[in-house]
This record gives structure tokens, sequence and C-alpha cells, in this order.
């Protein structure tokens, strides 16, 4: 059988058919095969990819991408003549190949898909004329397309419109590109699109966005857009919706649907200073712009660092700036993922804990150091948490997830365990010498993607040079649970809120409106966090009657209430809950209320029926997600 995990590889010559069993690359081109990312059926290290030109149409009546995608290759030194070009699909309908050497005209050329694997997708195998410098596929997407949501005009805040967004990362630019979709790989790229109306939507108020540099085009029904500095393809993305735009400063601003724009533009009023903020830390912005995007609340995450436009989860916009932090996160990636990105999907913690420090310096500098201490200690919280019920080899930093999706390493391991490292490498040196090491870093591997031990080497020559590292390497990256003398986190605000919780458990009163009127989100969270687990419906009627839970307006804050409810069997709660989970469609929020829900067989039964309605308005990850928690053997069956 033609399966990338047994190692071997179709080649198609005009019908005939060959086996290059990927041995024989061994040979050819030394350990470079060892390294092939476990995530991609593409070949870089025989036939790389380094620029495309991609056009597409958006055809919202039959919700599919045509497409057309160029791409500039390069052979690698000691690449066989005969080698074919791979690269990844899911689900693309593949119409015509071709391929030209320079401008020299298009000859179609030969393609082979192979069988589809579950997590990895469908291998594109082209056949390449030796002189070849340029490839050309035609296609389609699927409507069921793994990074695309079509939300109906239901599903947005205007309800006029339907509206499309992508979601690449980890492995899902091969559902709308064909690509070598693997973060070791960096391209440039420009694209057009267009958005084909039907007679029902003829003359949409429809705006294009993509995470790059809009471009003057020449036609008004064209949208072009340029990526200038070469970007793993994961960060490619793009929108499209009733979008209208508000500056907040000179190279930031907020995209969004008419409605939601000048909410967004309040609750985002720091951003400018965070650009700042980030820059005075660890060096300049190298992207140009810095704009954030709202999209509609079926959108799986909170945040997305796609470069030059942040996509946001309107679920942050909670009327109080208390969600800075996730622009702060975002932005971040501009220097940790963007500038310097992870090589493969094991070390997605170099992303993503780098990430959690660096959001919580620019927070720390922008907002002040109550909040920061409180955000570290709701972060070693869920770090706790993440280290009491994942398996031992999920807890390790540098993870193995062959054969697994990537999506699945997607916990709070590589975030908080991940930040939590860089801090203890902070007490031992000091924040300023570690600072010089982040700013020095992202400098030395701007626009390059690495590896976990690429890390490590380059930790201990700069930060360390003949010297012994004074943290345990080994322990924090390759090995589960935490190390000995891991730091911990304290916060004198949530002492006093913990505190006061204690008090009403034992017979005191509530805190009173007065005490509670400047508490952000966070300080309610903590509150609530601080009840036990098995809190009576009595007693959530109570603060229910006090602070109005039920109907927060505030999603974090209602998705902690949600759980208590759920699991006290709270009434009033019950048809809030379903409209919630109808709504929102983000990940963080919708998976633990589906698995406190699945704790009890009504429960289960009820979280059946609201996947049911709730399913057509998720997006295909979180579908997934759910699907997974629903077919899961529950505690109570
Ligand atoms: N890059 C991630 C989101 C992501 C990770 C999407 C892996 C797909 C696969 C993004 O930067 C992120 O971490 N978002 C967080 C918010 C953040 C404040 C922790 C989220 O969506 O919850
Ligand atoms: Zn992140």
């Amino acid at each position: 059988m033609f399966h990338s995990r047994e190692r071997s590889r179709y080649l198609s010559f005009h019908g005939l058919t060959v086996f290059l069993l990927l041995g024989v690359g061994l040979m050819a081109h030394g350990s470079a095969t060892l390294d092939r990312d476990p995530h991609s059926f593409s070949n870089p290290d025989q036939i790389r990819v380094s620029h495309l030109e991609l056009k597409l149409g958006v055809d919202f009546s039959r919700k599919v991408l045509v497409g057309e995608a160029i791409w500039n290759l390069e052979r690698q030194p000691g690449s066989p003549a005969e080698a074919a070009l791979v690269l990844d699909t899911r689900g693309l309908s593949i119409i015509e190949v071709a391929a030209a050497h320079g401008d020299s005209r298009w000859e179609k050329t030969a393609f082979k898909l192979g069988p589809a694997d579950p997590i990895l997708g469908v291998p594109l195998s082209i056949t390449l004329p030796a002189e070849a410098s340029r490839v050309r596929i035609r296609y389609e997407t699927s409507p069921s397309a793994s990074a695309l949501q079509w939300v109906e005009p239901g599903g947005t805040a205007g309800k006029k419109y339907p509206f499309l967004f992508t979601q690449s990362q980890a492995i899902h630019a091969r559902s709308w590109i064909p690509c070598q979709d693997t973060p070791a790989v960096r391209v440039t790229y420009r694209a057009s699109v267009s958005v084909k109306g039907d007679a029902n939507t003829a003359a949409f108020p429809l705006r294009v966005v993509m995470a790059a540099e809009l471009r003057k085009s020449a036609d008004a029904a064209v949208s072009e857009f340029e990526m200038t500095r070469a970007i793993p393809s994961y960060l490619i993305a793009l929108a499209v919706g009733e979008l209208v735009f508000k500056p907040l400063g000179d190279r930031t601003g907020i995209w969004a649907e008419p409605s939601v724009v000048e909410k967004a533009a309040w609750e985002f009023a720091d951003t400018e200073k965070m650009v700042q903020a980030a820059e005075a830390a660890f060096g300049p912005y190298r992207w140009g712009r810095y704009d954030i995007l709202v999209l509609p609340p079926s959108f799986p995450y909170g945040g997305m660092e796609n470069p030059l436009l942040t996509f946001a989860t309107p679920t942050v916009l909670a009327g109080d700036r208390s969600q800075v932090a996730l622009i702060a996160h975002e932005l971040a990636h501009s220097w940790s993922g963007n500038l310097v990105t992870n090589a493969t999907w094991a070390d997605f913690w170099l992303n993503e804990g780098f990430t959690v420090y660096l959001e919580r310096r620019i927070v720390e500098s922008v907002i002040g150091r109550d909040r920061v201490e409180m955000e570290q200690v709701l972060g070693e919280g869920d770090l706790k948490e993440g280290l009491a019920t994942l398996p031992p080899s999920d807890q390790i930093l540098h993870i193995n997830l062959k054969e697994r999706d990537p999506d699945e390493g997607v916990t709070r391991i590589p975030y908080e365990k991940g930040a939590l490292f860089l801090e203890a490498l902070a007490r031992k040196v000091g924040r300023e010498k570690l600072r010089q090491f982040l700013a020095g870093y992202f400098d030395h591997f701007a626009f390059r993607s690495i590896t976990t031990a690429e890390f490590e080497a380059y930790l201990r020559e700069t930060l360390f040079p003949g010297v012994e590292v004074p943290v345990d390497l080994q322990a924090w990256l390759h090995e589960p649970g935490l190390p000995p003398h891991a730091p911990h986190f304290e916060s004198p605000r949530f002492e006093k809120i913990i505190k006061s919780a204690q008090d009403w458990l034992d017979g005191a009163p509530l805190p009173s409106a007065d005490e509670t009127r400047d508490w952000s989100t966070l300080e309610w969270l903590q509150f609530l966090r601080s009840m036990p687990k098995d809190l009576s419906s009595e007693r959530l009627a109570r603060l229910d009657q006090s602070y109005g839970f039920t109907k927060t307006g505030n999603a974090e804050v209602a998705c902690q209430w949600f759980q208590m409810a759920i699991r006290a069997g709270y009434p009033p709660a019950v048809e809030p809950l379903e409209s919630y989970l109808r709504t929102v469609g983000r990940r963080k929020f919708v998976v633990p209320l589906y698995k406190a829900l699945i704790q009890s067989p009504e429960g289960r039964e009820r979280a059946r029926r609201i996947f049911e309605q709730a399913r057509d308005g998720y997006h295909p990850i979180a579908v997934e997600s759910i699907t997974k928690i629903l077919s899961a053997k529950g505690v109570a069956e």
C-alpha cells in the first residue's frame, strides 16, 4: 500500500508507476530525510516551494473556493532529477496541473493523488520535468474543508450576509491550498481574490481581507494582497464578510462588522501601546501594520496570530477591557511564532510557551503588576489541572505527536509549562538578562523555523557559554510533570477574593456591590473558582440573586458559571446555557461545557440534543472536538 507512514513514495511518470523507497532518498541525501515533519507528506528536502501566486474565487452559494496556485520551486542540492513534487491536500479536487520553466509556456503534467489518511489528508504527487521551476495547480475546495467556515447570515452580528473565514493552524491550510504544509517551509505570496454572488446575493457589500498587505487592484471586483516576508503555511489566512475598518493608531486598527467595530475599538484601545511595549522589550515589530479582525462567535479559538491581522473571537468584547491579554498574546506571536517559528508541531511549545511569557511582560508593562499576577496564578492553576488529568506523555514540552492530530497537542502544557520554564530561567539569570537573550534570539532566528534541539543549543551557547545550565533542561523539556523547585506565583489581589468567597461559605455576607465594583473578569473568575466543586443549587441561587451570573454578557464568566450550574442542576441556567452553546463556538468554552454535561446520563442526552441543533453553526474543528467528547465513554455510563 502507498502510505507515507510506511515510508514509501509513489511517483507516476505518464502512467508508469514507480515506488521510490525512502531508503533510497536517505542514501542520496544523508539524514535530512529523517527529519521530515511527520505531519506532512511533502518533500521539501528534495524540492522546496518558495513563493505562491494564488487566485481564489469565493463562491458562497456552493461553499467552495475555486483556486489556482502557482508555486515557485527550488530543487535542493543532490535531489534526484526524477523526484516528484509532493504537496499536502485534504478534500481538494484537482482539476489540472501544469509545469513551466521560468516564464516559458505551461505544459500539462501528470499527477497522482494518494489514498486519504484520516489525519494527514491526501498527498498530491506531481511529475516534474527536470528543468521545471514553476508548477500550476487548478483546483476546488470541498464544502466541508477543515480550514473553512462558511457562516450563514444568522451566525453573524448583522444577520444579513454570509461570512467566510479560514483557520489554517495546525494542518488545515492543505484543505484550501495545495501546499507543503509544514511549518519548516516558509513562503512569500501574492493573492487575488474575487467574490462570486448569486441571484440573491448579487450586490454583496462584502469585503475580502487577508493576513497580508493590501495592494491596489486594477479591478474593483478583485482584491489583491501581498505577503513579502517568508511565512509558514499555517499563517496564510483569509476572511470575507460585511467588514468595515476603524483605525486605532497609525499602524493599528480594527476590522469588524459595522455593529461591532466601535465596541471592539473601545475594548482594544491599548493596542498601539502594547505594540510599543513589545518593541521596547523584544526588538522591532517587523511586519508593518498590526490590525485585529473580529470574527463571528463561531470562531473556534480566542485568537489566531495571523501576520499583520490577528483573528479574534467576539467573546473577548467583555466591555471592561479585561481581555487585552488575548491581544497581547496574539501580538507577541509576531516575535515568538511568526518571526521564529516551531519547525514541527512537536516544537509547538517554542511558539506558545514563549508567547505566554512575552504576553505577560506586555500586560505587566501596559496594565500593571496586579493584573499579571492574577494571570500567572490562573495560568499556574490551569497547568496543575493539566498535569493532574493528562497522561505523562502529553505533559512533555517536546511532545511526540507522530500518528496523532497536532491539534491534540494544544493543551495547557505547551502554553503554561513553556512559560514557566522561561520564568524559571528568568529567576536564575534575572528578568533583564533573559529579556536581552530573547531579543537576541528573535533577531538571530528571524524568519526561520527551528526545532527544540536548535533552541537548546542556542541557549547553552549564548546564555551559559562554558558554564553549566542552572535549570534542568532535560526535565523541563523532555520529561513529564514539573521539575522540583519550579516557580510558583502569588497574587495578593486574589488572596482577598479567595478570602471573601471562603468567608461567605462560612456564613458571612457576600461582598457588596461597592466592594465588587472594580472587579475585573479575572477576579470574578477567581471568585467562582474559589467555590467548592459541589456547590448546591440553593447557594448558586443566592449568588445569582446578588450578581446576576446567569444573565452575564461576559463569555468567560458565563462559561465558568454554567459549569457550576450543570454540576448542581440549577434550573434557571438551563435555557441560557443552551442559547450560549448555540451562539458561541469557541473551543475553550464549549469543550468544558459539553464535558460537564456528559457526566450524567440525562446531561449526556441533553448534550446530544443541543449539539444537534448547534452543530451547523460550529466550525469543523469544534465539531470534531465535541464529537469526540460525545462519543467517549462517559463516567456515568
Ligand atoms: N495559535 C493559537 C491558536 C491555535 C493553536 C490554533 C494551535 C490552532 C492550533 C493562539 O495564539 C492561541 O493560543 N489562542 C488562545 C488564546 C490565548 C490568549 C491563550 C485561544 O484561542 O484560546
Ligand atoms: Zn498562541
